[in-house]
């Protein structure tokens, strides 16, 4: 408080702010004109979002997504939904442009569809019993015309694998440069229970040969470590020369990270090169290596810590990111982590130069340069270059946030244009740009400028500037004539005078964000859009 004085006038004036105003049309709604309003983004552009319902879609639930771009630089996406899978194409405007849909395999559909893309060949999986595995060719969507969106039918298959126990996968995963796919998470049960035993590959990877995609078969599977959520398969680039040139899956399998030598995919592959976990793991959900040319880190994700952990910042209910140093792949080791700023859970990352792409549920899109783990690997110099918040309905709320499955499934943003897809469950897609790769500067503090001391109402004036500088928008009619007269400003609202009231903002600190206390009852799921930043 020694600095804080004057701002604290400032922030307080500013509490004032009369921020009730109209939320927009259905069409603006629809167009996305309102998200560009309410959503709050930095750092990141929105281009364009059409609805789930304008991607053809009658069940309004979306799932996983991937990209792919044509030999003459087209750039498409395949849009996982409950009732399949919706093309589209991204023009050089960043327009989404839908072009057609392949329905679901089996009758009912699922709330889980997983896309990958090998080569040409868009690979979808499901939940769903019966679903086997797909594989459509992306080349059919070269001449397709956007006013007539055509509907595939199953006939449109290049290729279809049903061999799983009961045809429900969890996840796909594919290796690009050596051409094969894996089943992962596959087990049995019917529409309304999972089960788990007796699976000939307990879940584990099971590896699809697709040489000849019309008739996918599989070699075998990796069946000892038991079940696998997720995992990324390279072909091993790094410092363990043991392993150079090695076909390596990193298993992210609940409780464990399970690093699998799969050189050998034929019969029941046993090649587990290690098992490791961390303080804190509650639910090994995902990951991601640093450089798939250089794997020397790891950043993983786990899906219950921030719900359940009883150390870390994991029991702020903030979303952590941990890193593993994975330089001698027999013993890779914990060595730090960083935190999101407000509480949600975190879910799909993926890296793309030296920048990790996160789609953390209520906290929609986090960009971070990673960059920097080689030099420092706790985590500790990474930064967040961008944000893009999907799902505002949260953002009141304690911490920022909720701890809840919600928001943004997944990213891609692996297209030369720059043009990054986000894929979220309630809503529809998103077409963003990021304006800067260079992470924002903290802003200094420059209170003296505005100083008009009324002391008192910190906590209020501090909720505020936490918001308002979480926000970064030139949103010049927020701030009160009052509060511009306190910075020495009067007459027309100037991006300066914003600026200003950001630098008062950062002489104090923003809102600590409270413990949450550990429960395993489901958390509150707010719909309601905040009445602000009209
Ligand atoms: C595709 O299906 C939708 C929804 O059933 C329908 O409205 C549309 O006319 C169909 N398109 C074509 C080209 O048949
Ligand atoms: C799924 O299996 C469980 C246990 O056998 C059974 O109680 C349930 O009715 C089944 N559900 C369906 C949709 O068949
Ligand atoms: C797939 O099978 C073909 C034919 O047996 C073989 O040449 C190829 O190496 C296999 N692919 C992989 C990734 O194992
Ligand atoms: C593979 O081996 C594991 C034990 O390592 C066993 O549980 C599983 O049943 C085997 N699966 C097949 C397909 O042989």
């Amino acid at each position: 408080m020694v600095n804080g004085l004057s701002v604290v006038a400032l922030c307080s004036a500013l509490m004032g702010v009369s921020r009730g105003a109209e939320m927009g049309t259905a069409a603006e709604y629809a167009s996305g004109a309102v998200h560009a309003r309410i959503m709050s983004m930095k750092m990141i552009d929105l281009y364009h979002f059409l609805s789930h319902a304008q991607l053809g879609s009658n069940s309004a639930r979306g799932s996983s997504s991937w990209g792919w771009t044509s030999e003459d630089g087209r750039e498409f996406v395949a849009i996982g939904q409950y009732d399949g899978t919706a093309f589209a194409e991204i023009s050089s405007e960043g327009k989404l442009v839908y072009l057609g849909r392949l329905p679901q395999y089996d009758s009912i559909g699922s709330n889980w569809r997983e896309i990958r893309v090998v080569r040409d060949y868009v690979v979808i999986g499901s939940e769903a019993i019966k679903h086997g595995v797909q594989f459509f060719d992306m080349k059919k969507l070269l001449d397709l015309d956007p006013e007539n969106p055509t509907n595939f039918t199953q006939a449109d298959l290049t290729g279809h694998w049903d061999k799983l126990p009961v045809g429900r996968t969890h996840n796909i995963v594919v290796n690009e440069e050596l051409n094969y796919a894996i089943a992962v998470g596959s087990v049995g049960g019917n529409e309304t229970i999972r089960v788990r035993d007796n699976l000939p590959c307990r879940g584990g990877l099971i590896f699809l040969n697709i040489t000849d995609p019309a008739n996918p078969w599989s070699p075998g599977c990796a069946a000892a470590a038991g079940y696998v959520h997720d995992a990324q398969c390279l072909v091993y680039r790094g410092p363990d020369k043991r392993y150079e040139g090695r076909d390596i899956c990193y298993g992210y399998n609940e409780d464990t990270i399970t690093i699998y030598d799969v050189t050998n995919k034929v019969g029941n592959n046993s090649n587990i090169i290690s098992v490791t976990t961390f303080p804190g793991a509650e639910y090994i959900h995902q990951g991601v290596v640093n450089d798939e040319q250089n794997q020397e880190f790891l950043f993983l994700d786990d899906e219950f810590d921030e719900r359940d952990s009883k150390v870390g910042p994991m029991t702020k209910g903030l979303p952590t990111t941990h890193i593993f140093d994975i330089r001698d792949l027999e013993n890779i080791k914990y060595t730090g982590h960083f935190v999101g700023r407000n509480r949600a859970i975190d879910h799909n990352q993926y890296i793309v130069d030296g920048y990790d792409y996160q789609s953390n549920y209520g906290a929609g899109l986090n960009v971070w340069d990673i960059r920097s783990v080689t030099e420092d690997p706790t985590g500790g110099s990474i930064c967040e270059a961008g944000f893009f918040d999907i799902y505002p309905e949260d953002d009141e709320m304690e911490g920022g946030g909720t701890v809840a499955f919600l928001g943004s499934w997944s990213s891609y943003a692996n297209f030369k244009s720059g043009f990054i897809f986000v894929h979220t469950i309630e809503r529809g897609s998103f077409v963003v740009k990021m304006t800067s790769k260079e992470c924002p500067k903290p802003a200094v503090c420059g209170s003296d400028r505005c100083s008009t001391a009324i002391s008192g109402r910190f906590q209020e004036s501090q909720k505020f500037c936490t918001t308002f500088t979480a926000r970064q928008r030139d949103e010049l009619n927020l701030v009160p004539d009052y509060a511009r007269a306190a910075c020495g400003g009067y007459g027309t609202p100037t991006k300066e005078e914003v600026a200003r009231v950001s630098s008062a903002c950062a002489c104090i600190p923003t809102t600590p964000v409270p413990e949450l206390p550990r429960t395993t009852s489901r958390p509150p799921v707010p719909t309601k859009l905040p009445d602000r930043m009209r």
